[in-house]
């Protein structure tokens, strides 16, 4: 079995579960939290399109709810033809709970593809003041 194929299946077995009728584009997410546990998210649109929600809000907010207080890897997986990458918003959503050692893992069609760290898609992050 691949490294991280238990938690691509958890993030996979999300992301069927998604509510996605606008996009018609599911994704889904699954944290390593540094309490040895597993969290896993899907996106969850809404017809007032600003209420939606993506995957790795999902997954994050359970891990907060559950006590975990880092993410040690999260991988991101969807149902569409490209290498999925978190949006913005939720590149400043796992920045709040990452590390420097905290390993984004990016897929295409369900596969793992490239691992990167937060810096790598959002440098100069705002994370002071
Ligand atoms: N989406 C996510 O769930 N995570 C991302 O990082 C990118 C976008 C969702 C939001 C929306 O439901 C759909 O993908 C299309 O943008």
């Amino acid at each position: 079995m691949k490294k991280n194929q238990l938690l691509l299946n958890f993030a996979v077995n999300s992301m069927k579960n998604a509510h996605a009728p606008y996009s018609n584009f599911k994704v889904g997410a699954a944290i390593l939290a540094d309490n040895g546990k597993t969290y896993s998210g899907c996106n969850v649109e809404n017809i007032s399109y600003p209420c939606g929600t993506c995957a790795e809000a999902g997954a994050i907010a359970a891990m907060v709810a559950d006590g975990g207080k880092k993410i040690v890897k999260i991988i991101i997986v969807s149902d569409g033809n490209i290498m999925i990458t978190p949006c913005g918003a939720c590149l400043q959503r796992i920045k709040e709970f990452s590390t420097s050692e905290t390993e984004i893992i990016l897929t295409k069609g369900c596969e793992e593809i490239k691992t990167v760290k937060i810096s790598d898609l959002l440098p100069l992050a705002f994370e002071e003041f």
